[in-house]
């Protein structure tokens, strides 16, 4: 037997009954159960055991009456989601840090998290539930109107927030437009990781100032009115009948081996009805936060004392912390066995490459002559520079979440928080041994993921296996500890590059890049520089290397390996352009010809910032600014097997697909699709998705779904419409009809000129449904290499960043003032929501430059930045100008004309801002994140 965790282990739950834990399931059911049981030996910490006085509450909320005992440790929060089903209102953070969790009590607003629940005796609670009354807010028309969302997950806070703000201007007689900093102030303690803010300032700004008052607006998103009135269910509302709460134990150690692992004390404790076994036959931890083992329980106060009552002993042993440690002779394997499907932190394939120690590589995949390389670089000049990309965690605001429940022996249902149903449908049934057919996976609406939430994960499995053993539904959410200590992140990089200059392009280029995923695998950071500066072919060596840890598996994050990658080679681009006294926009226009990027430069050109900016380091005093620029590129992937039903009946025309909306707005993108050749509003569309039953649907990540859906859905009409039109034929007496828009031409024998409106014809004419598939491009060129389950187009879209930032050179912190970005990635489908996202992008990536930090103990090796308190992501007032330029010429290679564009935007914003300040103060940043304590060492 395997000792390491592979996903393949992981996945068919090899020794999933775990040689530590051999009798759980039966003593799960035992009789007898000792409240006295000795605790000593395992070092964990109990959270909190469940205290039994209670206290009596009474208080309204939205206007009922309500009464019930609460004990002590209890939050408003806690009682509004547990007890009162008031779901709308959301735990984010479930520290005060995020707002999610927002209400207002007796007319003010409160983080219901941070709230005991005893302070809501005698008091007035609203939460989103109470705003809508007979129609929507204004603040909530607004936020329809101005897509201030994407996944939704935190916009119930922020609404009750805006209401708030509107009203008391309403009360003071206010009703001009608030400024962006009386906006910024009053929704300070809200975060958005989508990055939606743009529209939230624009929807805060507009609803104050009365232009929401009167009818409800149209708005492109489609299910926006579930998310602004908190009726939108995720998988952390869902509630089923005798529901238990699952706990995961963690390893506190990052590295140790297990020697014992006694449940016993957690199933004596009354409440405890399950314990399941996590290490899937592992002895080894190799990461602090490495599940051990889950419970289920009556309620989360017991499952955590529960936790606390598992005797584990470790011998615990100095653990790999980072490169250093890991690359040192003699260093300790992190790994013991050689695996080729260790779990992955990219979004593609990991592709083979030889394993020493704890590297692994080199990884080669994407050279181009390589033995070329050497001459090139002798007889050229060089720049030769390593840079360091650091973590980034996803942060989603909803955590990973599963809800499982077993209907019978042999049937599995779960509500999980994914990327893709149909993926976790098919792992869960080699999992459990089961048919597919006999499981189902829903996924209605997610809090974002950003690539956490790809694959089957632990959550779902303890959820799963909790479900079996206690014979009841179990709901596993993981705390915000949890979430950012083992809910993934993208891994660092260290990436030594060498690129000569030759007139039209690059002469050559060495990469190599050496990647800190903890235990995961999936380096390719080296690999993404044969894509970009392609003119005259020159010669790339470019390989990748892992570098295991003990930290927890890195995870594919938007754009998995790009943002590290150009953050080396747009800065390395600068600096040819520098050494040659040339611009660097006009170099890379020269170096770009032919690529589909080369349809931005002269958009690039009229920005003035970019064509008025003067001599690098000239700016003096405290403050000083820089205009940097980037290019990036992306890939354009598509998923062929994947199938959307395309149907028309009575009730008008349905679309289908077991697709899933994380705020992506694949829900829109397929109504639209729909829509638009049939002449009619996508709100006439019936859209279902999240639902692993439906044909099978994208894996939400590598910007495949639009590029994947949309040819499905055309693919489903083609096949329709002959059909329908065969059908109205018959059924009107007239024909041949034709298709027009709106309906059916030619169909009324008594008036052929007359346009008969589809929903006259699907009235006489009976329900049809046809299948529509991805079919592979014309031409169906791909990149001659696998990668799992996706198809890469024989184009890359691409990307221009122009960034204006300003340093405060006493304190080292650096503001984003104007941001300008161009797009190539065809036709837009949903063209506000595409807006939104890369907004959404564009945040991230400034996020991962200048605030966010994932830090771990640098001895310990346990992640230190455990909440959104400590782990900074950007806020409403770190938003700058962002102005979006989209070349919307169709691709003419891709069918739909289009390719996704989710992770294009992050790429090139770090670069832009490392080249920005160079510009600003003449040095050269190496190293992220820009964090105000590297500027100033930078300036000394
Ligand atoms: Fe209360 Fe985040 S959940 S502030
Ligand atoms: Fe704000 Fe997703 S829309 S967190």
């Amino acid at each position: 037997m395997s000792d390491d965790l592979t996903r393949r282990t992981f996945v068919q739950g090899v020794a999933a009954a775990g040689a530590l834990l051999p009798a759980a399931s039966a003593a799960a059911e035992a009789p007898g159960r000792d409240r006295a049981a000795d605790l000593a030996g395992t070092s964990h910490a109990a959270f909190g055991a469940p205290a039994l006085d209670v206290v009596p509450v009474a208080c309204a909320v939205n206007g009922e009456a309500r009464a019930f005992d609460v004990r002590p440790a209890e939050t408003l929060l806690d009682v509004l989601r547990d007890r009162l089903d008031l779901t709308g209102t959301k735990r984010g953070c479930g520290h005060g840090a995020c707002g999610a969790c927002t209400v207002t009590v007796d007319g003010t607003t409160r983080a219901s998290c941070l709230l005991p629940a005893t302070a809501a005796d005698g008091r007035e609670v609203v939460t989103i539930e109470g705003l809508s009354g007979d129609g929507l807010h204004p603040v909530q028309r607004a936020f329809l109107a101005e897509d201030a969302l994407q996944c939704g997950f935190c916009t119930p806070g922020f609404v009750v927030e805006a209401i708030a703000l509107y009203d008391r201007r309403r009360a003071a007689g206010l009703t001009g437009e608030p400024t962006r900093a009386e906006i910024e102030a009053a929704l300070a303690g809200h975060l958005c990781r989508c990055g939606a803010y743009v529209g939230i300032h624009r929807a805060g700004a507009a609803a104050c100032a009365g232009r929401y008052d009167e009818a409800d607006p149209p708005f492109p998103r489609r299910e926006a009115a579930e998310k602004v009135t908190g009726r939108a269910v995720y998988t952390v509302d869902v509630r089923l009948p005798g529901m238990l709460v699952g706990r995961i134990l963690r390893s506190p150690h990052a590295r140790a081996r297990l020697l014992a692992v006694d449940p016993s004390g957690a199933l004596a404790l009354p409440g405890v009805h399950a314990v399941a076994d996590l290490l899937h036959g592992t002895r080894r931890v190799r990461f602090a936060g490495q599940e051990i083992l889950a419970v289920a329980a009556d309620d989360d106060a017991t499952a955590r004392a529960a936790l606390g009552r598992v005797r584990v002993e470790y011998d615990v042993l100095e653990p790999v912390v980072d490169r250093r440690d890991a690359e040192a002779a003699g260093a300790p394997p992190v790994h013991h066995v050689l695996a080729d499907d260790w779990i992955k932190a990219a979004e593609v394939s990991v592709f083979p490459g030889p394993t020493r120690g704890n590297v692994r590589g080199p990884v080669v995949t994407t050279s181009w002559r390589p033995e070329a390389v050497p001459g090139v670089l002798r007889d050229n000049p060089v720049s030769a520079e390593t840079y360091r990309a650091h973590a980034q965690s996803h942060a989603p605001l909803e955590p990973h979440a599963c809800v499982a429940h077993w209907p019978g022996p042999r049937r599995l249902e779960v509500y999980v928080s994914t990327q893709s149903v149909t993926d976790v449908a098919e792992d869960l049934a080699v999992r459990f041994g089961l048919p597919r057919e006999d499981v189902v996976v829903r996924a209605e609406h997610i809090g974002g993921a950003f690539g956490a939430k790809a694959l089957l994960t632990m959550e779902t499995v303890a959820a799963a296996e909790l479900a079996r053993v206690a014979g009841r539904p179990v709901a596993v959410v993981l705390d915000r500890a949890e979430e950012m200590v083992a809910g993934g992140y993208r891994p660092a990089v260290d990436l030594d590059l060498e690129l000569a200059a030759g007139e039209d392009g690059p002469a050559a280029v060495r990469a190599r890049a050496r990647t800190m995923g903890g235990v995961a695998v999936g380096s390719v950071s080296a690999a993404m520089l044969r894509f970009p500066y392609v003119r005259g072919r020159p010669p790339k060596d470019l390989r990748d290397f892992d570098v295991f840890t003990n930290d927890s598996p890195a995870a594919p994050l938007r754009a998995p390996g790009g943002p590290q990658a150009y953050w080396a080679l747009e800065q390395a681009v600068d600096r040819v352009a520098h050494a040659r006294g040339v611009d660097p926009l006009a170099l890379r226009e020269a170096w770009d010809a032919g690529h589909l990027r080369a349809r931005l430069y002269p958009w690039a050109r009229t920005i003035e910032a970019w064509s008025g900016r003067g001599p690098v380091g000239a700016e003096a005093g405290r403050y000083r600014r820089g205009v940097g620029l980037a290019a990036a590129t992306w890939f354009y992937l598509v998923e062929p097997r994947v199938r959307v039903r395309v149907s028309s009946s009575p009730d008008g025309f349905a679309v289908a697909c077991a697709a899933q909306d994380f705020g992506n707005g694949i829900r829109t993108v397929l109504a639209r699709a729909l829509a638009a050749p049939l002449g009619i509003s996508p709100g006439d569309v019936t859209v279902e998705l999240g639902h692993s039953d439906l044909p099978i649907g994208p894996h939400s990540s590598g910007s495949r779904s639009t590029a994947s859906v949309v040819p499905g859905v055309l693919h489903g009409l083609e096949q329709l419409l002959p059909r329908l039109r065969r059908a109205a034929d018959r059924a009107f007496g007239g024909g041949p009809c034709t298709p027009a828009p709106g309906g059916l031409a030619g169909a009324d024998p008594d008036d052929p000129g007359r346009v008969v409106p589809w929903s006259e014809v699907l009235a006489r004419v009976p329900p049809l449904s046809v299948i529509g598939r991805r079919r592979p491009d014309p031409g169906g060129m791909y990149f001659p290499f696998a990668i799992t389950g996706v198809n890469s187009g024989m184009l890359t879209t691409g990307a221009l960043q122009c960034t204006e930032v300003e340093v405060d050179t006493r304190l080292g912190s650096v503001r984003v003032l104007r941001s300008w970005t161009g797009l190539a990635v065809g036709r837009r489908v949903a063209p506000a929501l595409a807006r939104s996202q890369v907004q959404g992008g564009l945040l991230m990536g400034m996020g991962y430059a200048l605030f966010e930090e994932r830090r771990r103990d640098p001895h310990y090796g346990f992640v230190l930045t455990r909440g959104l308190e400590d782990y900074r992501v950007p806020t409403l007032a770190d938003v700058p100008e962002l102005n979006i330029h989209f070349d919307d010429t169709p691709l003419e290679s891709a069918r739909g004309g289009l390719a996704g564009l989710a992770e294009l935007p992050v790429v090139a914003m770090p670069a832009s801002i490392g080249n920005a300040l160079h510009h600003a103060l003449g040095v050269r940043f190496h190293n992220l994140p820009l964090r105000p304590w590297a500027v100033l060492e930078a300036l000394r």
